[in-house]
């Protein structure tokens, strides 16, 4: 492998040790404290044991730390630009005894993959270092979010030794370590590789990209999509990796190698450019493609870019010639219909026609079911996105209803139950008040705290439903505004939510009194009764309001019927 690129420092570390040193530390361990690895801090791990984080021999000390956050470099001066810390609760942390203390490291079954030794406990500024490492304290950066709120405060150091690696059940022949790709690019012959790092699925203009740079860095080409955490609300990495498994056909054989990188990414976007560099340098890459916003959040709620659109090239050429990792820099790829090709923006003379279709009008065309062109995505691409992103007629969906006791919620939720099972098509549950207090939530009363419980519960369920293509129809009181907010956030991402404010005033439920529950309630028999001696929060936020003073059964289920239909969720021809 000599005539591969070195690794960063020199040397390709590897954590693992032989069986009897396993063995061993095993013994050792029942004496020692032992830490639950959250799936980013596993991620890390993996990394620092299969030396894709080489030099790094375990998780930084303070005074790497310290460097790193300042001046981008380890103690011993070598080019490093994102802390990588095990962070512990204070708890945890009052145990420890640095240089003397060892910690086994364990997943979240408690299988143990590792030993910390302890050399440096300490609480960091994580202010100063989102300012640092970001550049920015704000929230709205999701890696600052992750480090102020999400991390715990407390930062433990020292040398690792790896037990075994973390285990893996999915794309198993893709998950290959350093090692095993320096190997497979020896044995092929691939000396000058250009790696290409991406946390979304690839399109034409991707895959169009990815070939030029090959072209202009006279190299093969290694597909290096990252399968750690990435940003909240990107596409699974199931999904990704089964489209770029589809694209892979369409690149000239031999050329090209998918692989995938189990990282945790910070978005840090320059100083993340580096790190990136790094580890394609640790994993046998020559090159790194580096494009627009490279590894960038994008902006805040003012439209404020967290970075300018080249700032993580710049610095990325500033420090190409120490690392040795060429950059292969790329502006916007854009489609010109007149010469049915891809070109970089800058390439492209004023008042050429060209066309691109934005990730938010991609979503809009799945949700619809509509074309989406093959000058965009590859079919077999567009058919695995169509897979986990059904047109709405296909997604599961929760109806909430809400309001008074008595208002009609349960009515009209038997009624459009009955008028959903006549179309057919999707399983579904009515999830009505009174029988969820029966059977999922029978040892709750009704204050506060325990009807956010019950609400919660709903939720949950609702939101198992919907995420696997059915039909939830709830109907509680749920007279508070911030639990279902939080329901309607848990389930949309999964599918439809539809919330409907069964609006029937309080004169006319307390006239009606079917279950005699108001009489009692005003007599102080029943306490904490809802619009009696209880508060009910007037949602408003909700897509339907029925007030059924005036509206029969028949008349308030045609409305929601005829809503979902114009929403998609349901075919307009079936309503009868
Ligand atoms: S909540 O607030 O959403 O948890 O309530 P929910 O689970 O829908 O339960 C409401 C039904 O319980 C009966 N009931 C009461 N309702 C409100 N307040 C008090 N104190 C109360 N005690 C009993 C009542 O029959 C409600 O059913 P519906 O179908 O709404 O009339």
């Amino acid at each position: 492998m000599e005539h591969l690129i070195s690794p960063h420092g020199g040397k390709l570390i590897d954590l693992l040790v032989d069986d009897d040193h396993a063995e061993d530390l095993k013994q050792h361990s029942r004496d020692w404290p032992s830490w639950d690895f959250t799936p980013r801090q596993l991620f890390d791990l993996e990394l620092l044991m299969n030396g894709g984080f080489s030099p790094l021999t375990g998780f930084m000390i303070k005074a790497d730390y310290d460097k790193v956050c300042a001046d981008m470099r380890l103690g011993d001066g070598t080019l490093w630009p994102i802390p990588v810390v095990l962070d512990v609760t204070e708890e945890f942390a009052s145990d420890l005894d640095a240089g003397k203390s060892s910690i086994a490291l364990r997943d979240a079954e408690g299988v143990m993959l590792a030993v910390l030794h302890v050399e440096d406990v300490w609480t960091p500024d994580r202010k100063r270092e989102a300012k640092s490492v970001y550049g920015t304290e704000s929230l709205e950066h999701p890696g600052v979010k992750h480090l102020l709120n999400e991390m715990n405060p407390v930062y433990v150091g020292g040398r690792v030794e790896g037990l075994q690696a973390p285990v893996h059940y999915d794309f198993l022949n893709l998950r290959l370590t350093p090692r095993e790709l320096r190997s497979q690019f020896a044995k092929m012959g691939w000396r000058r590789v250009v790696a290409f790092q991406t946390r979304n699925p690839m399109h034409r203009a991707h895959f169009e990209l990815t070939r030029r740079a090959a072209r202009e860095a006279d190299a093969n080409l290694l597909v290096h999509p990252v399968v750690g955490t990435t940003k909240p609300g990107d596409v699974d990495h199931f999904t990704r990796v089964r489209c770029y498994r589809a694209l892979m056909g369409h690149y000239p054989r031999q050329t090209t190698k998918l692989s995938l990188l189990p990282l945790s990414m910070r978005m840090a976007g320059p100083r993340e450019a580096l790190f990136h560099a790094i580890i394609r340098k640790n994993h046998g890459c020559t090159h790194l493609i580096v494009g627009r916003d490279h590894a960038g959040p994008g902006s805040d709620s003012k439209g404020k870019p967290f970075y300018g659109p080249y700032d993580a090239q710049d610095l990325m050429r500033k420090h190409e010639d120490e690392l040795g990792v060429g950059m292969v820099e790329f502006k916007m790829m854009v489609y010109v219909p007149d010469k049915d090709e891809y070109m970089p923006m800058d390439e492209i003379a004023e008042g050429v026609n060209t066309l691109s279709i934005s990730g938010t009008e991609l979503r809009e065309r799945l949700q619809a079911g509509k074309d989406i062109p093959e000058w965009f995505t590859f079919k077999e691409v567009a058919e695995e996105l169509r897979r986990t992103y059904p047109p709405r007629s296909k997604q599961g969906f929760t109806v909430f209803f809400t309001g008074l006791s008595g208002s009609g919620k349960s009515t009209i939720a038997n009624a459009l139950a009955v008028k959903l099972m006549q179309l057919g098509g999707r399983p579904l549950t009515l999830l009505d008040g009174d029988l969820v207090r029966k059977n999922l939530s029978s040892e709750l009363g009704f204050s506060k705290e325990h009807r956010d419980i019950n609400i919660r519960r709903i939720g949950f369920v609702a939101n198992e439903i919907t995420k696997n293509g059915g039909i939830a129809l709830c109907a509680p009181i749920a007279p508070y505004d911030v639990v279902r907010k939080e329901v309607r956030h848990m389930i949309s991402p999964n599918g439809g939510f539809v919330l409907v404010h069964v609006a029937t005033p309080l004169e006319v439920c307390e006239q009606r009194d079917r279950k005699g529950l108001y009489a009692k309630a005003r007599a102080g028999i029943i306490k904490e009764f809802t619009g009696i001696s209880d508060p009910y929060e007037v949602p408003g936020d909700a897509e339907v309001v029925i007030d059924t003073t005036e509206l029969s059964p028949e008349e308030a289920t045609h409305k929601l019927a005829l809503y979902l239909a114009n929403e998609g969720f349901i075919a307009g021809d079936g309503i009868e």
